[in-house]
């Protein structure tokens, strides 16, 4: 049973007629679902829409006239179909509702599927239902066009997404991005925090930078977070890409055939800008002044054991013809060895690589410092101590080494705030 019922009349000319049988529908909605759904809602549009034997000025009026409004329906309405969309999504976020049903007509459902797919992920689950309100008129398409819609009606939604969003404040103040003092002007670096950005759901509040299946935050959004950061650091949103997470230390040289999935980047194009995320595993970035190339990686405990940082070195060396003398390694904010633990067997791994890495390990959680780790590595593969910033022993800009899980006002946290959590990601481009 849909915990949540939507009654889609956006743009429909409305006549008498119509909320004759509109009002028949309210009814029986209220009839069905009022004892279980905790969300009924009428969305509809600013527009003026009535027809001459209506006897309101708009839309809204009309829904106004009904006794929706005494039987417990919600209106939200507004001249942007995204708008009212992403309103309604606040409020079943706020009421934790993912069960969702539709009421559309036939000639809208294929535009409201668009819609969902943008602003919804996979956690929502959503049903359709016909609303009767389809009468007369011309309106009767062919069944095939009635489950698509055209490219011109795809880019008009996009837009409207797009610049509705656009229209959002910032949440949590201006974003902030934090560089490091090692990196020279040749490149545009940073690492993203947790403000400036337009995601509301608190785990994912502000700048969540990463969409997924199972978690809240729609692609729609990312991509206007994202937008905002590269106006923020000057790159174009439009080349841009990100590690595609798998754990392991898969590097990708950009130019080459782009494996499904990987953990490291390395380019020498210029103005494209590359990106590691992270939620406590570390995101790494490195520069060669030099030969102007550059590369990001995705160090969580498992990359770090694989060695996905001295992988992502080699790349550099082996593409680009770079001295392990002149790459600088920056290492992001990740979970510290405050706040790590891994059961005793996984926590061997690193007490091998140097006890120095592991406290209390005879416990049987011991505490694992994955930032000591890769830089042990990154030493013993021949980068220069010196060159590796973004830990105790080098950091001139101490923001780099805050622990992830200890700044919940700074930082998303995998470890802290569990399944719907956000990420921050480390980028890096060659200045154009
Ligand atoms: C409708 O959307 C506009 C921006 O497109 C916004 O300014 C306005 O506050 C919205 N109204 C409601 C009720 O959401
Ligand atoms: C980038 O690297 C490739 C080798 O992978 C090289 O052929 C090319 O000339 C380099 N481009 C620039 C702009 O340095
Ligand atoms: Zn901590």
């Amino acid at each position: 049973m849909a915990e949540a019922v939507l009654i889609d009349i956006f743009g429909l000319k409305l006549n008498s007629q119509i909320n004759c049988m509109l009002l028949k529908t309210l009814n029986a909605v209220h009839y069905l679902h009022a004892t279980n759904a905790k969300f009924l809602c009428i969305m509809c549009g600013h527009n003026l829409k009535c027809e001459n034997d209506c006897e309101h000025d708009s839309e809204l009026e009309m829904i106004n006239s009904l006794p929706a409004l005494q039987m417990g329906f919600e209106v939200i309405s507004n001249s942007s179909m995204a708008a009212v969309l992403y309103t309604v999504k606040q409020k079943l976020d706020e009421k934790n509702l993912d069960s969702i049903k539709i009421m559309t007509t036939l000639q809208r459902k294929a535009l409201m599927k668009v819609f969902i797919d943008q602003l919804f992920t996979d956690v929502y689950h959503f049903e359709f239902e016909d609303l009767p309100l389809d009468l007369g008129e011309s309106h009767i398409k062919e069944s095939i066009e009635l489950n698509s819609v055209t490219n011109q009606e795809l880019e008009e939604i996009q837009n409207d997404i797009k610049t509705y969003l656009r229209s959002l404040p910032g949440l949590k103040g201006e974003p902030i991005i934090l560089t490091s003092s090692l990196i020279p002007d040749t490149f545009i670096h940073g690492f993203t925090t947790r403000t400036g950005g337009i995601s509301y759901i608190p785990t994912l509040s502000s700048f969540n930078l990463f969409s997924s299946t199972k978690r809240k935050d729609p692609k729609a959004v990312v991509q206007e977070n994202l937008c905002r950061l590269a106006q923020a650091a000057g790159f174009n949103p439009e080349k841009f890409h990100h590690i595609k997470t798998d754990h392991a230390n898969g590097v990708w040289i950009m130019g080459k055939k782009e494996p499904n999935l990987y953990d490291g980047i390395t380019t020498n194009q210029s103005g494209v800008a590359i990106a590691a995320l992270g939620a406590d595993c570390m995101p790494l970035i490195f520069a060669d002044p030099t030969k102007k190339a550059c590369g990001v990686a995705h160090s969580g405990w498992r990359g770090t054991l694989l060695g996905v940082a001295m992988a992502t070195v080699n790349a550099l060396v082996a593409e680009y013809g770079c001295h392990l003398e002149d790459i600088l390694v920056v290492m992001g904010p990740s979970v510290g060895p405050c706040c790590f633990t891994l059961p005793r067997d996984s926590a061997k791994a690193f007490h091998n690589l140097d006890p120095r890495c592991v406290r209390l390990f005879d416990s049987p959680n011991p505490y694992v410092d994955i930032r000591k780790a890769t830089r042990i590595l990154l030493e013993r593969g021949g980068i220069l101590p010196q060159n590796i910033q973004g830990d105790s022993k080098s950091d001139q800009n101490q923001n780099l080494d805050l622990c992830t899980s200890c700044h919940p006002d700074m930082f998303f946290s995998h470890v802290r705030d569990g399944i719907n959590f956000g990420s921050q990601m480390g980028f890096i481009l060659i200045r154009e």
